[in-house]
């Protein structure tokens, strides 16, 4: 639904109100409510220009990672000059990794408020998709909430991007503020996860709207894959880890809520979690609704969810259309700086669940950057819940491609996580509580119970001929599996025989 006070554009002439240089920011959070007949004419403009010799290339900001409509389709048209905060796709990750496209990468709850501090300029437009805007300037959003209020109260001009496919009933999952800029912060009121402190749509001014595209598209979120060996070994021990800490009285019987990170590890915790008799019932108080979730709220273990997105397939968005007035109740759409904010993680008590690509022998994490050079996807929200989480998980296979990569190093190559914000590491061989451990006794842990037992006896020389002090290091050697893996093609260099 719209208001015939705005224009309908077609996408072609919506993408006419953005030139070269400008920054536009998508709605996004995910796939979910990302911007998408936009983006696409956008790319189209790019290529007839760059056809013609002319440039044109814009600043993109979102909520966090988007469809395929909108970082992958810009970035095949080589048309993202800037990116941030976050991103997952395979054309987009290819440019910044070449140095074509700059990009920042950002814990996602300071993205709203590095905007309205003016830290990245003028947000010079905004393309926001929402179920309905009304002509005093209601902007009801769409299955995510992201940094679309921050980016409809800051930019120059608004595009809408009306859906046709959005159930109306989304905004009563919404629960929209927007954080005042320092000094003039209150302590946030929420003290459970579903508590609501706001309204259910944005406010803008309607003079700022240039126009309405219409829609009807479905969230561009793929199939999960069933969780591999590895990753149904991980969430056992993860299950395992939270009921020793119920046993042992460190979680309450009414549990704590859980954050879960994406993808397939996560979703098999969520399922593992879900399908223990002994887990009692939890909240989740997490940035990301995955798939997995529906169905732990229908058996009654999910008792509800704060989250900034709902990341669903279209098939299980129907399902959960069907029946509306079940999950209203249960799930809170927030904006990222609410679902993440670190004050709130504290207080609520989450308990954090992200994944590593490596994690080094003193439990530095590293999440985003391949032999510390490669970026994959950004830090996302991850450090947002860790830092301040009740305490911390992170979980990763123990090795990867094929055993070629360790994900236990001595040090790790990029560090995103520090070791006094992780607290538990899972593999798929065990888990490592550093929690209270020295040095010494977090690399005996993390070495015995998480590396792969190949890459073991490497790790205990590696030790064991270190410099001594209050850590222990070879620091000719810290990169050494690094640099085997670069020039090899397998972490323990030729023929895999290399010691420390
Ligand atoms: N070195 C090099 N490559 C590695 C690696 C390492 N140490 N560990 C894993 N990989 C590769 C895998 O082989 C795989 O490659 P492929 O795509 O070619 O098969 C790829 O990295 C992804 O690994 P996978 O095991 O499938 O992990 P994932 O899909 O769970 O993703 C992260 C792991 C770390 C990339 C992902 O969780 C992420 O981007 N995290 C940061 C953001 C975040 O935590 N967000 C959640 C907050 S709510």
């Amino acid at each position: 639904m719209y208001n015939n006070r705005f224009p309908i554009l077609t996408p072609d002439e919506a993408a006419a109100h953005v030139s070269n240089g400008q920054m536009v920011a998508f709605s996004g959070f995910t796939p979910a409510g990302a911007a998408k007949a936009v983006p696409r004419a956008l790319a189209v403009k790019a290529r007839a220009l760059h056809a013609k010799g002319e440039p044109f290339r814009i600043k993109v900001l979102t909520g966090a990672s988007t469809g395929r409509s909108l970082d992958e389709t810009l970035a095949e048209a080589e048309a993202i000059s800037w990116r941030a905060p976050y991103q997952s796709s395979s054309a987009l990750r290819k440019q910044m990794n070449a140095g074509k496209t700059d990009f920042v990468d950002m814990h996602l709850s300071h993205l709203p408020q590095w905007l309205s501090f003016g830290f990245f300029g003028d947000i010079d437009v905004a393309v926001i998709e929402a179920s309905e805007v009304t002509a005093d300037g209601r902007v009801y959003l769409s299955t995510s909430v992201g940094a679309s209020p921050t980016f409809l109260q800051l930019a120059k001009k608004i595009i809408i991007e009306v859906n046709g496919t959005l159930h109306p009933r989304l905004r009563d999952m919404a629960d929209i503020a927007v954080l005042p800029p320092p000094p003039h912060r209150s302590p946030i009121p929420i003290f459970h996860p579903l508590d609501r402190i706001g309204v259910p749509f944005v406010h803008v001014d309607p003079k700022k709207i240039v126009g309405i595209v219409q829609t009807n598209e479905w969230d561009e979120v793929g199939e999960f894959s069933p969780p591999d060996e590895a990753s149904q070994r991980i969430a056992g021990f993860a299950v395992e880890f939270l009921l020793s800490e119920m046993k042992a009285g460190r979680i309450p019987p009414e549990f704590l809520p859980l954050q879960s990170g994406v993808g397939n590890v996560a979703n098999a915790v969520m399922a593992g979690l879900g399908d223990n008799d002994k887990i009692p019932p939890f909240y989740m108080y997490s940035e990301v609704f995955q798939d997995s979730l529906p169905a732990l709220m229908k058996s009654g273990k999910m008792l509800g969810a704060s989250t900034t997105s709902l990341t669903v397939m279209p098939s299980t968005l129907q399902e959960m259309y069907e029946d509306m007035d079940f999950y209203t109740s249960r799930i809170v759409l927030r904006p990222q700086e609410y679902s993440n904010n670190p004050g709130v993680v504290r207080r609520l008590g989450v308990i954090s669940m992200n994944t590593a690509l490596e994690v080094d022998i003193y439990g530095h994490a590293n999440s985003t950057h391949v032999c510390g050079t490669t970026m994959m996807n950004g830090i996302g929200g991850s450090g947002d819940f860790t830092r301040n989480a009740y305490f911390s998980i992170f979980m990763c296979p123990s090795v990867a491609k094929g055993g070629a990569i360790s994900a236990i190093v001595p040090f790790c190559s990029h560090v995103d996580h520090n070791e006094h914000s992780v607290q538990v590491v899972i593999t798929d061989q065990g888990i490592a509580d550093l929690r209270g451990r020295s040095p010494e006794e977090r690399a005996q842990l993390l070495i015995n119970n998480c590396a792969h037992p190949t890459y073991r006896d490497y790790l205990r020389s590696y030790l064991a001929n270190s410099r001594k002090g209050h850590l222990r290091h070879q620091l000719g050697k810290a990169f050494e599996l690094h640099e085997n893996f670069v020039n090899f093609g397998h972490m323990l260099g030729k023929g895999g025989s290399t010691s420390a």
